[in-house]
């Protein structure tokens, strides 16, 4: 499993500033989130005529409204009148908007229903033409609901291409949300998108993972070689240090996975060799447990499912002989058959790849068939040091299975919350080191590497807006 590369050349630093200047973030607010494509919701989120869910960013508020069976609108979350929120949160109002300070009320669609009192008003303030909510410009793809302040913004599907088409084996648009997690980070939201974002700190972070279930996907030289004597799955492993490199002493994320860069956007992926090359089980101890456990361990990130473990603690026995990837790429198109979800147009080497695309300017998260965790993040406030971190777990429900509620959960410190799973606890106990230490005099600009060319390309993106009118910060 050797994925080779030509030496990496670009040697720009990013300064610092970006990513703890208030100036930064108040010109982010004006110059960038106005003219991009943010995704506001699911579909599922709001299935019913009259459902909303209130998305925002920085001081901004946008209603998504489902208006009928096939028409979603977004509005300007202010009411004309003396400008309160007409909804908050998500909920659904029957078929009228109504604002709850003086109750005027608009029809789904925007429209004036009643003004009351009108006829105390000036008849030209209440002119039913500028009294409409104002709307923002919908788009839609893969299920989501994607919103843009702009006058004219450019396709969304267009905006959205290398994404669309990499993803469409996938099929999105039948994943539904099941659990949408809210937290706040203690790190700027560049800052927090950047750490999903590479996986060369894949080796230094999640030594736990490495231990267990990641152990499993490693390069199957480098474990032969490398691999140290005694280590077991389900050892926790915390506070030891897993020898994960490859005869020439790269780490996982440098061998392991193979980056792409786009115009907008990018991505990153396990490299398709782990399905013939990863680890059996048989090298894990007792070859059931161990699978059980990888497959837990998956699900706290949401890259399994609770059907693929039901299916293979029902098995009498695993093959041990075959490498674990391949095993549980069969298991999730047998899981998927049984339920009539055909994976068969997606290749075995794409199954459980963890493909990665960073969809800018906040989403990330990796997908496999069936499932995908995605983070999106977002400044919080003027507070450069910290941001808002949605964590959405998707899963392809079978025909006939139960599809539940989506469940959303809000902690006000992500320390508040104790399930996030080892991986992600791990990256988020990160995060407030990252931002502290920006603040350190000592300290000027990022330098990045080959497997961080993502990080960088997305900040050329950042750049093309906010730069566009000059350093905010200069
Ligand atoms: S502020 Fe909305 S009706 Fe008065
Ligand atoms: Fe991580």
């Amino acid at each position: 499993m050797t994925a080779t590369h030509a030496r990496y050349t670009e040697s720009a630093l990013i300064p610092k500033e970006r990513y703890i200047s208030a100036d930064w973030l108040a010109a982010e607010y004006e110059r960038l989130w106005p003219k991009v494509w943010q995704m506001a919701c699911r579909l599922e989120q709001i299935p019913r005529t009259g459902d909303f869910h209130e998305y925002r960013i920085g001081s901004q508020s946008i209603l998504v409204v489902r208006e009928s069976e096939d028409s979603v609108k977004a509005f300007h979350n202010a009411c004309p009148h003396r400008a309160t929120r007409i909804c908050s949160g998500t909920g659904n109002t029957d078929d009228e908007l109504r604002c709850p300070f003086h109750g005027w009320a608009w029809h789904l669609d925007g429209s004036v229903l009643e003004i009351p009192d009108a006829d105390d008003f000036a008849p030209e303030v209440l002119s039913r033409k500028d009294l409409r909510l104002r709307e923002v410009h919908v788009g839609h793809w893969g299920g989501f609901v994607f919103v843009n302040l702009s006058e004219d913004p450019r396709p969304l599907l267009d905006f959205l291409a290398p994404v669309v088409e990499g993803l469409a084996p996938f099929e999105v648009d039948k994943m539904r949300l099941i659990r949408n997690r809210t937290t706040v980070m203690d790190c700027n939201w560049k800052v927090g998108l950047a750490a999903f974002n590479e996986a060369y700190h894949l080796e230094a972070t999640h030594i736990w993972d490495l231990s267990g279930y990641a152990a499993g996907r490693l390069n199957g030289a480098a474990r032969r070689t490398r691999r140290p004597a005694g280590m077991r799955t389900g050892e926790s492993g915390a506070t030891k240090r897993v020898d994960a490199r490859d005869p020439e002493g790269r780490t996982p994320g440098s061998y392991q996975f193979l980056y792409e860069t786009f115009q907008t956007h990018n991505k990153m992926r396990n490299v398709p060799e782990l399905l013939t090359e990863s680890a059996p089980l048989a090298d894990m101890g007792d070859p059931k447990k161990a699978a059980v456990e990888m497959l837990r361990l998956s699900q706290l990130i949401s890259l399994a499912h609770q059907d693929d473990i039901d299916y293979v603690e029902a098995l009498d026995d695993v093959p041990t002989d075959v490498p674990s990837v391949r095993f549980f790429t069969d298991v999730r198109r047998k899981v998927g058959a049984a339920g009539g979800v055909d994976y068969s147009h997606i290749p075995d080497e794409d199954m459980l790849a963890a493909i990665d695309y960073c969809i800018y300017p906040n989403l990330v998260g990796p997908i496999s068939a069936g499932n995908w965790i995605l983070f999106r993040f977002r400044p919080n406030g003027n507070d450069p040091d910290t941001c808002l971190y949605d964590v959405m777990f998707l899963h392809r429900f079978g025909d006939g299975e139960q599809v539940p509620e989506v469940e959303h959960e809000f902690y006000a410190r992500w320390e508040d919350h104790d399930g996030w799973g080892p991986t992600i606890g791990q990256d988020l106990s990160n995060m407030g080191h990252v931002q502290a230490g920006l603040h350190q005099t000592s300290f000027t600009a990022l330098r990045l590497n080959r497997q961080e060319a993502g990080v960088r390309n997305f900040e050329k993106f950042v750049d093309s807006y906010v730069l566009a009118d000059g350093d905010p910060t200069a």
